[in-house]
C-alpha cells in the first residue's frame, strides 16, 4: 500500500476519541475502582494522579511520535526507522499482545452484554448476596453462554473496524465517548444523591498518607500502564493516523486526563453506592460484577441504572478492544498486503479461537492477563523509551514535536524523564509483575 494514502483521523476532536476511547475501559471502571478500594482509597488517587502525568504522559507520547514519524503499523515501523536491526521485534511482542489481551478483555465484554440483559430482565432485583455470588459463578465458570456474548462482543468489533479509521474508529468513538459521558455523569448523581453517599466521597478523596507503601505504588504504576493503553503499539498506531499537525504532547495530555476523568467518574460511581447500602470498599475483583447487582437489585429503578451502568462498561469496553483489532488489521493489511476486511475477519476469528481456549481453560484467560499486563506491556514500555532516547535520538524526537508548532519550553523535562525516570519506574513494575518485591 502507498503510505501517502493511508487511511487516517480528520479531526483533534477525533483522534482524541479515539485514543481516549482506547485507553478507557474496564480498567477505568471495573479494575481502577477496586484497586483504589484495596489500596486505602484516596491515597491511592494521588499516587496514580502523579504516576500518570509524570510517567505515564511521556512514555504515550514516545509511542505516537515513533507511529507517526513513520507513518506504518507498528512492526513496519519499527523495521522503516532501524531498518535491519532488531527493533522490530517490540512491534511483533505488540501485535502478539494485541491477540493475547483481546483474548481475555473480549470475554469480559461479553460478560458487559449478559449484564445488561440480566438486568434488564430483573434478575438481580431483591436477590441475597449469596444469590447474586452464586449467578456471577455459574455464569463465569460456564462455557455456552460466556461464549455466545464473547462471539457478539466480537462481532460488534468487526462490524466498526471494517469501517476503517475514519469511517469506522473515528466515526463510533465520536459518538460513544461522549455518551459514555453522559451516562457515567447520571450515575454519579444518581449515586452521590443516596443517603449515606458522602461516606464514598470521604474514602475517596481524603487521602491518609500512612496507607502508601510500596505495594500501592507499584499497583499504581501496573494501572498506569494498563490503563493508558501504552506498551504495546495502540498508541503508535493510533498515532500512525495523526495528521502532522497535530501537537502530540497536548494530546497525550487530553488523553490522559480523560483517561484519568473516567476513572475517577466511576469511582464516584461506584464507592458512594457501595458505601450507602453499608458493602465493603475492598472486594476485588467482584466489585463491579457482584457488588454493584447487589446495589441495583435493591434500589428504587435498579433495573433502569442496572442496564445503564453495564451498558456504560460496554461501551468502554468496546472502544478499547477496537484499538487491540485495529492493531493488528493495519500490521496484515500493510505488511502482509491483505484486504482490510480479510485481515479483519481473520485476526478477530483468531482472537475468536484463542478466546474460546480462555473460556474452556480458566488457567490461560488468568494466565494471558498475567503475561501481558505484567511483563509484555511493562517491557514493551521499556522498550519504546529505550528505542526512542538511542535510535531516534533527541534531534529528531525533538523535530517530530516542532514541525507541529510545539511549545518546546517542556522537552528537555519530556527528555529526562524517558532518559531516567521512565526506565527505572517501568523497570519497577516489571520486576513487581514478576513478583521480587512478594505478593
Ligand atoms: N486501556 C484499556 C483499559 O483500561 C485496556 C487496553 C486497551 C489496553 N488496549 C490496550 C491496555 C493496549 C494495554 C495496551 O481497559
Amino acid at each position: 500500500m502507498n503510505i501517502s494514502n493511508r487511511d487516517s483521523f480528520s479531526s483533534k476532536f477525533g483522534v482524541i476519541a479515539a485514543a481516549a476511547g482506547s485507553a478507557v475501559g474496564l480498567g477505568n471502571i471495573w479494575r481502577f475502582p477496586y484497586l483504589l478500594g484495596q489500596n486505602g482509597g484516596a491515597a491511592f488517587l494521588i499516587t496514580y494522579l502523579v504516576i500518570a502525568f509524570l510517567v505515564g504522559i511521556p512514555i504515550m507520547m514516545s509511542e505516537m511520535i515513533i507511529g507517526r514519524k513513520a507513518q506504518r503499523n507498528v512492526i513496519g515501523a519499527f523495521k522503516h526507522l532501524t531498518p535491519g536491526k532488531p527493533w522490530f521485534l517490540i512491534g511483533v511482542m505488540g501485535v502478539g499482545a494485541a491477540f493475547l489481551i483481546m483474548s481475555f478483555y473480549s470475554i469480559v465484554g461479553g460478560w458487559t452484554l449478559e449484564y445488561i440483559y440480566s438486568s434488564a430482565v430483573g434478575a438481580f432485583t431483591n436477590r441475597t448476596p449469596a444469590e447474586i455470588q452464586a449467578q456471577y459463578q455459574t455464569y463465569t465458570s460456564g462455557f455456552w453462554r460466556p461464549l455466545f456474548w464473547m462471539v457478539l462482543f466480537m462481532l460488534l468489533n468487526v462490524l466498526i473496524v471494517l469501517g476503517g479509521v475514519k469511517d469506522g474508529i473515528e466515526k463510533y468513538s465520536k459518538i460513544l465517548m461522549p455518551l459514555l459521558f453522559v451516562l457515567l455523569v447520571f450515575l454519579m448523581i444518581r449515586s452521590l444523591t443516596l443517603p449515606g453517599a458522602m461516606a464514598g466521597v470521604d474514602f475517596l478523596f481524603r487521602p491518609d498518607f500512612t496507607k502508601i507503601n510500596s505495594k500501592v505504588i507499584l499497583d499504581a504504576l501496573g494501572q498506569v500502564f494498563f490503563s493508558m493503553s501504552i506498551g504495546m503499539g495502540v498508541m503508535a498506531t493510533y498515532g500512525s493516523y495523526v495528521s502532522k499537525k497535530e501537537k502530540l504532547g497536548t494530546t497525550s495530555v487530553w488523553v490522559s486526563m480523560t483517561d484519568t476523568t473516567v476513572a475517577v467518574l466511576a469511582s464516584l460511581v461506584i464507592f458512594p453506592a457501595v458505601f450507602a447500602f453499608g458493602l465493603q470498599p475492598d472486594s476485588g475483583p467482584g466489585l463491579v460484577f457482584v457488588t454493584l447487582p447487589n446495589i441495583f437489585g435493591h434500589m428504587s429503578g435498579g433495573i433502569v441504572f442496572g442496564v445503564i451502568f453495564f451498558s456504560l462498561l460496554a461501551i468502554a469496553a468496546l472502544t478499547s478492544t477496537i484499538s487491540l483489532l485495529e492493531v493488528v488489521v493495519a500490521y496484515f493489511t500493510e505488511e502482509l498486503k491483505m484486504k482490510r476486511n480479510i485481515a479483519t475477519w481473520l485476526a478477530a476469528g483468531t482472537m475468536t479461537l484463542l478466546s474460546i481456549l480462555c473460556i474452556k481453560f480458566s488457567a490461560l484467560f488468568s494466565g494471558f492477563e498475567f503475561l501481558t499486563a505484567n511483563i509484555m506491556l511493562p517491557l514493551g514500555g521499556l522498550f519504546i523509551v529505550l528505542f526512542v532516547v538511542w535510535q531516534l535520538k533527541k534531534i529528531a524526537t525533538r523535530k517530530e514535536l516542532e514541525e507541529s508548532g510545539h511549545q518546546m519550553k517542556l522537552f528537555p523535562v519530556f527528555w529526562l524523564i524517558i532518559k531516567y525516570l521512565a526506565p527505572v519506574a517501568i523497570a519497577f513494575v516489571f520486576l513487581n509483575g514478576l513478583g521480587f518485591f512478594g505478593q
